[in-house]
């Protein structure tokens, strides 16, 4: 396990019980955001299946639970769940029906040093946190405590660019520069998949949301040696 004190970022902070209960429901709020869960959860299940379904899941940062029914699809497999926010999690297990409860092991923790030993987990599931982290040394150094603690795959969601939304984006960037407090981040494909080589994994698969149009990309990465 990490000894050294985690990385602590500003957007990390904002994951308070109202933000908490706001993201709980933000998924199911209207047709466009139930659409984009739903393509969420089948980019999610292709993912596992090419990561071979894992039994042992590390599902980090948890956030409000919502992929943990289909985790739980998998009859063997044993979830953990953890998030850096207790009111996140209080949330998610105030919402997840009994069930689902019963199958998951949550616990807070930071996703820079995971309390969790080595070789831990099967796969890790990752899903929206990378595409906050701006500094590369940030991302690196998280993609080297995920490769410590999964065993085998990690699968983890980011923004890329190469599409219509990046490229719109930049364009408007250069026009109004971004907010102090811009906390989202678009990086570059071939940078990400560098810095999944130099934390030690190499990539089985990408899946793009909307391909050419959207930002989010799946990746199912396999740890090396
Ligand atoms: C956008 S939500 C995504 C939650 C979930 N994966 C989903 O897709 O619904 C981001 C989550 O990351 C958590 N988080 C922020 N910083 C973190 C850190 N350093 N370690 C672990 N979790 C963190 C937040 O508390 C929040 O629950």
């Amino acid at each position: 396990m990490t000894t050294s004190s985690p990385i602590e970022l500003e957007f990390s902070r904002k994951y308070d019980r109202q933000h908490a209960y706001e993201y709980l429901h933000k998924h199911h709020d209207g047709p466009a955001r139930r659409l984009s869960h739903w393509r969420d959860e089948q980019m999610a299940r292709r993912a596992l299946k090419i990561a071979g379904d894992p039994d042992l899941v590390l599902d980090l940062p948890c956030g409000a639970g919502r992929f943990w029914p289909l985790l739980a699809e998998h009859p063997s497999r044993m979830i953990f769940a953890a998030d850096n926010s207790a009111d996140m999690l209080a949330i998610a297990e105030a919402a997840q029906p009994r069930e689902i409860l019963y199958r998951v092991e949550s616990f807070q923790t930071s996703a820079f040093a995971i309390d969790m030993g080595d070789n831990a987990v099967d796969s890790i599931f990752c899903m929206r946190l990378l595409h906050h982290i701006a500094d590369p040394a940030h991302r690196l150094a998280m993609l080297r405590e995920f490769h410590r603690v999964t065993r085998d795959t990690l699968i983890v969601s980011l923004w890329v660019d190469g599409n219509y939304k990046a490229w719109k984006r930049k364009r408007l960037e250069r026009r109004r520069p971004a907010k102090d407090n811009q906390n989202r981040f678009v990086v570059e494909r071939s940078v990400i998949e560098a810095e999944f080589a130099e934390a030690g994994f190499d990539i089985l698969d990408r899946s793009d949301f909307l391909p050419g149009y959207a930002m989010w990309r799946v990746y199912v990465l396999r740890k090396r040696g």
